[in-house]
């Protein structure tokens, strides 16, 4: 699954730009040992700007003008780790083009388990109106949160 993935994005490599490529494996930390990418999160060092150089799609980025874009929140997603906030610490993603953290929906890419996406929401939606999510009848039916609300 992992080597088809890899496979299936190296063929989708030329649609990136190149040049932007170089500058992000120039100034992602080559003296990293895969050792220590394991171990702890690696949260892209220039953050959305990372993701943004590849992520063009008009279908990503009105998230950037969405109340979880708000910096001045400092609960919110881009106050924090931005995209990785939701999609979660994705390095082998941006540097190698494996899998990110976490997959919404999905398509080339398969989504992530339910409980792993609504995790990552819940992680910020736990208080307030989500509280008593976990004993809901929409958890019993196995939805994602990104079934009902569109993020970006
Ligand atoms: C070097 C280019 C590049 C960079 C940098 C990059 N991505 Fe990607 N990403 C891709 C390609 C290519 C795909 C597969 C095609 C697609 O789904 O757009 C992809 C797919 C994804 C998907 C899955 C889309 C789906 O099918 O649901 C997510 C989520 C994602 N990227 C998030 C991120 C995040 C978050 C960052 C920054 C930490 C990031 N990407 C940085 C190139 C990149
Ligand atoms: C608040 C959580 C959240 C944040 C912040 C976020 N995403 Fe997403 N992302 C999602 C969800 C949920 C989906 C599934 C589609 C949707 O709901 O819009 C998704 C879908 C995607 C996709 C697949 C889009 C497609 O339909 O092909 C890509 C690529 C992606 N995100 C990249 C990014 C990048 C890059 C950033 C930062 C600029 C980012 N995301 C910020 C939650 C988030
Ligand atoms: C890093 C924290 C964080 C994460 C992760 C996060 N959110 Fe939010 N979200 C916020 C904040 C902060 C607001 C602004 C309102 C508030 O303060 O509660 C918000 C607002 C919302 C709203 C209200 C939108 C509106 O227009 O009023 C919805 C719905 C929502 N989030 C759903 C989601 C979903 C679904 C996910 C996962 C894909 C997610 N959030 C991930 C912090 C987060
Ligand atoms: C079955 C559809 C559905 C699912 C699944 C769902 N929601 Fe909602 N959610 C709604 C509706 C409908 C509302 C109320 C209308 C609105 O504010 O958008 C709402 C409201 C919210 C709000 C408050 C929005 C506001 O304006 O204050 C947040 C935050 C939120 N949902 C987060 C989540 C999270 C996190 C998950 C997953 C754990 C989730 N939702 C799953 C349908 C859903």
């Amino acid at each position: 699954m992992r080597t088809s993935l890899r496979y299936a994005l190296r063929a989708l490599l030329p649609l990136a730009c190149v040049g932007m490529l170089a500058g992000i494996f120039l100034s992602g930390s080559a003296a990293q040992t895969p050792d220590a990418i394991d171990s702890e999160p690696q949260y892209a060092p220039q953050g959305a700007a990372t993701c943004l150089t590849c992520h063009t799609n008009p279908a990503v980025t009105p998230v950037l003008d969405s109340i979880h874009a708000l910096q001045s929140n400092p609960g919110t997603p881009f106050a924090q780790h931005q995209c990785e906030s939701c999609h979660g610490a994705s390095p082998t993603h941006y540097r190698s083009m494996q899998s990110p953290g976490v997959v919404f929906k999905g398509g080339l890419i398969p989504a992530s388990d339910i409980a792993t996406q609504n995790a990552q929401c819940l992680s910020c939606h736990e208080s307030g109106q989500r509280l008593h999510w976990a004993s809901s009848e929409h958890e019993f039916a196995g939805l994602a949160c990104a079934s009902c609300h569109q993020i970006h």
